[in-house]
């Protein structure tokens, strides 16, 4: 293991951009599929893990959408949240924000209420027992219409106290933010903070949108806000921060390899982004492990590994006072 790998291990963090469905493992995903009765189209782990291969984002979701099929009751929904947690354990991370799908889940007649139940149980004893603390994010499914988001928002009302935001995540190309303007404006009176995937495969355009329709706090990926230098510019001058995920850029084919990713490019501009993981069950990591290969692949330095790792905090949406706490952990372990 090399000097810099040992660093990454130990280094605190924190994960802005991971979506619980996909940290489903194929191991946990049959163990559901027998638990629920549930018939599901591969024989065995090894044949799961061999179907993930993806040339694009929805080719990606068709087999992510049939994978969250298994989960039904609310021990589901703790026990994928806790796998989850446990993991994140091991890789000395701190503090997450983590998204779910609820529509994912309505639409096949499971109550909204087991869903964020079982997950927000899991989110409270990660607290007590891991020492790591979470905000909840929701997220519409933009390939939906409007309608239907109204309706998930409606549903979370009553749970409130346990969504920290509202994102948008599925598939982007053909369905601009500026198609949930409505829904996104009721969740900010609400309180609720703003995020959407906007740039990943979808154009500069969109984050526009996403910015000056959606007003988002922060931006889900990002990547295509490189080829706007006007763009650039006022994300720089905004101070919002790109969750960016680059063992998901290299499955689903937004760069072509690991070396050609621009996180390196994105830092010396200015703009404050972040590593996380996404989909870490179907893009073959976590995230100290997207910290690792991205290392190696773009020669990551010391301190950029450092500035990644307080961008992850000064990115959350935790108190200012806890962000300070985190960044001054940080400070002590590398000077250690
Ligand atoms: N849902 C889960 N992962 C996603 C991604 N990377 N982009 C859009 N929607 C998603
Ligand atoms: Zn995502």
């Amino acid at each position: 293991m090399s000097n810099l790998e040992k660093f990454i291990n130990g280094l605190p963090k924190a994960e802005l951009h991971l979506h619980l469905e996909g940290s489903l493992e194929p191991e946990l995903m049959f163990e559901l599929a027998k638990r629920n009765n549930i018939s599901i189209p591969f024989d065995s782990v090894e044949a799961v893990r061999a179907a993930y291969k993806f040339s694009n984002l929805q080719e990606f979701l068709d087999i992510y959408y049939q994978g969250a099929q298994v989960l039904i009751n609310e021990q589901d929904f703790y026990d994928l949240t806790w796998a989850y947690l446990t993991r994140m354990k091991a890789d000395n991370c701190k503090h997450v924000e983590v998204f779910f799908d609820p529509q994912t889940h309505t639409d096949r007649g499971i109550d909204f209420d087991i869903v964020i139940n079982g997950i927000n149980r899991a989110l409270e004893d990660g607290k007590k027992e891991l020492g790591i603390s979470s905000f909840l994010i929701m997220c519409f499914l933009r390939h939906l219409p409007e309608e239907e988001a109204f309706k998930t928002l409606a549903m979370a009302t009553p749970h409130l106290a346990k969504v920290k935001g509202v994102g948008l995540d599925s598939s982007e190309v053909g369905h601009p933010p500026s198609k949930f303007a409505n829904v996104f404006k009721s969740a900010r009176d609400l309180g609720l903070k703003i995020v959407a995937h906007a740039g990943e495969e979808g154009p500069p355009e969109y984050i526009y949108e996403a910015l000056d329709i959606l007003q988002i706090d922060r931006i889900d990926h990002g990547n295509r806000c490189l080829e706007d230098e006007k763009l650039v510019a006022r994300i720089i001058e905004e101070g919002l921060t790109l969750t960016v995920c680059p063992l998901s850029n290299l499955s689903l084919c937004v760069v072509k390899d690991l070396t050609q990713h621009p996180l390196k490019v994105m830092l010396a501009k200015g703009l404050k982004a972040t590593i996380n993981s996404d989909d870490p069950a179907y893009f073959g990591g976590y995230l100290n492990k997207n910290y690792i290969e991205t290392q190696k692949a773009i020669n990551l330095t010391r301190d950029e590994l450092i500035t990644l790792a307080k961008n992850s905090f000064k990115g959350s949406f935790l108190s200012q006072q806890e962000i300070d706490v985190h960044c001054g952990d940080i400070d002590v372990y590398s000077l250690g």
